[in-house]
């Protein structure tokens, strides 16, 4: 399965902030924000990644993750000119994709919460089975979301792009897994009203062929959205607070590549000495003892 990052746009809502450096780049307390998406595909068991950011701002994201080596994994980088809509991402990742199922999240979007893999992995047996996965999650404010409207037994009844009379409060979080053929479906996407090749509609698409399935996050999950100077201070506040709790780093890449069998304690144990004098290379040092005890 292949994964894809859309971490573009214009970034005007954080404004002055973004003037020179990406959104996702920014910190969420000690890591740039596209660690978090990252760590979701990671997590799904997703080696093979496609960035897709603005010409602009491709180099620093370079700069920032490399050949995706540290992590295991494999990064790909791709330009979307102008940002035209989210469902643009598969028409442009389309020689990446090939004939692959393929995840995708947005570079703002973060998540924390139990049973998040288990999610993960149902989603992508959905995705083996032909059929997509849409991730909703419960808001007061549904009129910023795309919304899917619920049955009693949690099937997908309809989606709709920040509708005026939102028929649920569970929002469309930017996490979406496709099947096979996701490109040739993103091809016939039309631009909405407000001139944007819509997500919603590609989910569309599938919910029509009965092949669009819900995953909820429930209560005692957290989701944000980090695109506004609220919502990412919001998010850095709760970071460090569980991360400050539990004791744990959330969205650290290095352990989640380590725990899966991708790299080896050598390189583990190389990432901790580059960061040993802040808090993430000391945790990544606890992990590396850790293991040296285990052997
Ligand atoms: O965050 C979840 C929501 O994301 C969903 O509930 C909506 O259905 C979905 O349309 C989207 O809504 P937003 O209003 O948050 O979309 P926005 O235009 O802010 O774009 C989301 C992120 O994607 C943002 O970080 C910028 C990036 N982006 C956006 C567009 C339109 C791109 O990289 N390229 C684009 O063409």
């Amino acid at each position: 399965m292949k994964g894809i990052i859309l971490a573009g746009g214009s970034g005007t809502r954080l404004y002055p902030l973004t003037k020179s450096v990406s959104k996702q780049l920014q910190s969420i307390y000690d890591k740039p924000m596209i660690y978090y998406p990252l760590s979701v595909l990671m997590l799904a068991g997703i080696q093979d990644i496609l960035i897709i950011t603005t010409p602009y701002d491709q180099k620093s994201f370079q700069k920032q993750l490399g050949t995706g080596e540290d992590f295991g994994i494999t990064l790909h980088y791709a330009i979307q000119e102008e940002p035209k809509g989210l469902a643009q991402a598969f028409t442009i990742g389309e020689e990446f994709i090939g004939d692959d199922a393929c995840a995708m999240v947005l570079g703002d979007n973060i998540f924390y919460g139990n049973g998040f893999v288990e999610m993960l992995q149902n989603a992508k047996r959905n995705a083996e089975e032909g059929k997509a996965t849409n991730f909703g999650y419960e808001v007061h404010d549904p009129n910023r979301f795309g919304i899917m409207e619920l049955d009693e037994n949690k099937n997908i009844l309809s989606v709709e792009e920040k509708p005026l009379h939102p028929k649920s409060n569970f929002a469309i979080t930017g996490l979406y897994f496709y099947p096979s053929g996701v490109s040739q479906k993103a091809h016939l996407v039309k631009p909405s009203p407000r001139g944007e090749l819509e997500i919603t509609t590609l989910n569309d698409f599938y919910l029509q062929e009965n092949n669009l399935k819900a995953e909820l996050l429930g209560g005692g999950f957290s989701w944000f959205d980090a695109g506004t100077f609220e919502s990412k201070l919001e998010a850095e506040n709760f970071i460090y607070s569980v991360q400050k709790n539990r004791g744990k780093v959330i969205a650290c890449l290095e352990q989640i590549a380590f725990d899966k069998g991708w790299i080896d304690l050598e390189s583990l144990r190389k990432s901790a000495e580059l960061m040993k004098k802040n808090s993430y290379g000391q945790y990544l040092q606890k992990v590396v003892e850790k293991n040296l005890i285990k052997k």
